[in-house]
């Protein structure tokens, strides 16, 4: 058994990638799968999402910032959630600038999948969260990963900048990562009420065609409210819109992603 490595990606701020990489970890681990969920984002939303605080050093311990700078392993950097099967590597805001510090290390775009390369026989699944930028922490992501999911948001520019992002993807597979598949792109924050969300759905559908997932993420207070609590939608609220949803988008990631 090797881990499949899905990267949450898009370089656009505050699509649901945080909110997607969380949900799906969760509903992972309970289907069966063995998760891991790292946070590679210095914002620490994942991190602080699954209710451990992240400018709380000693109650973090390790943290992916260590594990970049070749301080710690990534096995020193897991714990467990409360949630069976649902392991969480966190982060801190330093890691934006380790991630200067990587700039100047060897291997500088390897450090992730070198980190996941030790770990990868212990999961089924291992989702990364990634920051709102095409850096260098989000390149280490898509050399790690077997595949990219990106969450777009139904909303006027949604697309803007997903060309770039497939060119970038493009890139590391050429250079770094030939196995790099996307996985599919989901519609997220999608408001049933407006016929924008729906034009930008079927825009979605027109470029991606049988890789844009058949489940949308509706906009559903149940999920801006989970984080708050430190838990995923699903355990906030199972029976919420939001947590129906990211239940079924799950099923979808299974079905593509078993071999
Ligand atoms: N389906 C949803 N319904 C309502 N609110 C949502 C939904 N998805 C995400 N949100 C809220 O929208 C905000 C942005 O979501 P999220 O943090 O997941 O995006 P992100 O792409 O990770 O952002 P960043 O680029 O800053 O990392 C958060 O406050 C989140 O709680
Ligand atoms: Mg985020």
């Amino acid at each position: 058994m090797t881990a499949q490595v899905i990267c949450v990606t898009n370089q656009k701020g505050g699509v649901g990638k945080t909110t997607t990489a969380v949900n799906l970890a969760y509903y992972l681990s309970k289907v069966k799968y063995n998760t891991l969920l790292i946070d590679f984002d210095p914002q620490g939303n994942a991190t602080s999402g699954l209710g451990v605080e992240k400018t709380n050093k000693n109650a973090l311990g390790v943290t992916m910032t260590d594990v970049v700078l070749g301080e710690k392993t990534l096995k020193d950097a897991i714990r467990p959630t409360k949630y069976k099967n649902f392991y969480l590597a966190g982060t801190t805001p330093e890691l934006a600038n380790a991630e200067v510090e990587m700039a100047n290390m060897s291997k500088k775009f390897v450090r992730l999948r070198d980190a996941i390369k030790t770990v990868e026989k212990d999961f089924d699944y291992i989702i990364i969260d990634s920051p709102p930028s095409l850096s260098l922490l989000t390149v280490n992501g898509m050399i790690a990963s077997n595949y990219l999911l990106i969450p777009v948001q139904t909303e006027f520019y949604a697309l803007e900048g997903v060309a770039q992002l497939l060119e970038s993807m493009k890139l590391v597979m050429k250079q770094a990562n030939p196995k790099l598949r996307l996985l599919g792109v989901v519609a997220t924050m999608y408001d049933k009420r407006t016929s924008l969300s729906s034009q930008v759905y079927d825009e979605i559908k027109r470029h991606f065609k049988q890789l844009t997932f058949k489940t949308t993420i509706p906009r559903n207070v149940r999920v801006a409210e989970a984080p708050s609590h430190g838990v995923p939608v699903g355990a906030y609220d199972k029976f919420s819109k939001g947590a129906k949803a990211y239940k079924d988008l799950t099923k979808e990631v299974i079905e593509r992603t078993l071999k």
